[in-house]
């Protein structure tokens, strides 16, 4: 049976969020540089963004580019920004025909301005689509983001429209930049490490996780499949006892 047959529809995540690793040892195992590793990168987040539209998954959640990146060697983070810049302009047509809207989170302000630009037309150019909904983690830090949360919350309280009694988990998930979109169900990590590196750290509570040794430019839609079978064969708790989850206490 191929694996996208082994796949219950009725049973998808809502949202899956990967962290594509591994393009740099992927290129480096073959003698080519790091550069090459990130070219091939953009062949697999083509392959798993069709493929995750192709099953109805909702939201795809990509970690592209963290803020810990850009402290990389500066021809390495050039040669990423001018990838990412060539990525969008070409993919927007592709995006508009599968119904697929582009969002962004993180620290865009700090992107050279042409990728910035680029990155606006394209949210703006997708904004209608209502199909999977792809949402980039750029220049993107979870501790960041938090702060930033803790800063607005701190100040709505200090212009009275906010009692700090009233403060919820849910007022800080209204606060994150993610707070359109439901929590990840599932978590992948591809390149064989077992660390989260400051994606999602609070939106990750409950989120089922994957991790896989293939390395990212080496990810098709097959391996995608792969963890959403292994996500369906997990019983989520969510601290209640798995008879209370079946339905029988
Ligand atoms: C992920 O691959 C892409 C980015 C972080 C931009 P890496 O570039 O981290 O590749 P490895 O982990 O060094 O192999
Ligand atoms: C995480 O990968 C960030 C992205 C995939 C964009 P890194 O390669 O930066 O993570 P570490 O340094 O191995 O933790
Ligand atoms: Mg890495």
């Amino acid at each position: 049976m191929n694996s996208l047959a082994q796949i219950n529809l009725q049973h998808l995540p809502a949202h899956i969020a990967i962290i594509m690793d591994g393009n740099g040892r992927w290129a480096q195992e073959q003698g080519n540089n790091r550069l090459f590793g990130h070219m091939h990168g953009v062949e697999s987040v083509r392959d798993i963004v069709e493929g995750a539209a192709e099953i109805g998954i909702q939201y795809l959640t990509l970690y592209t580019f963290s803020t810990e990146n850009w402290d990389r060697p500066a021809d390495e983070v050039n040669g990423l920004m001018e990838l990412l810049v060539d990525t969008i302009k070409k993919e927007v047509p592709t995006l508009n025909k599968n119904n697929i809207r582009l969002h962004v989170i993180g620290h865009t302000e700090r992107l050279p301005a042409h990728a910035r630009e680029q990155l606006n037309e394209a949210l703006k150019d997708t904004a209608a689509n209502n199909g999977l909904q792809l949402i980039m983690a750029l220049s993107y830090s979870s501790r960041t983001e938090m702060v930033d949360a803790v800063k607005n919350i701190a100040a709505s309280v200090k212009n009275n429209e906010l009692a700090i009694n009233a403060i919820t988990p849910e007022t800080i998930t209204q606060h994150l930049s993610t707070s359109d979109f439901p929590e990840p169900a599932l978590l992948i990590r591809t390149g064989g490490d077992y660390r989260i590196s400051n994606f999602l750290l609070y939106q990750i509570a409950y989120t089922e996780l994957y991790f896989t040794e293939t390395m990212w430019p080496a990810f098709r839609k097959e391996d995608l499949h792969k963890a959403i079978i292994e996500f369906q064969r997990r019983e989520r708790r969510f601290g209640k006892t798995g008879d209370q989850i079946k339905g029988s206490v």
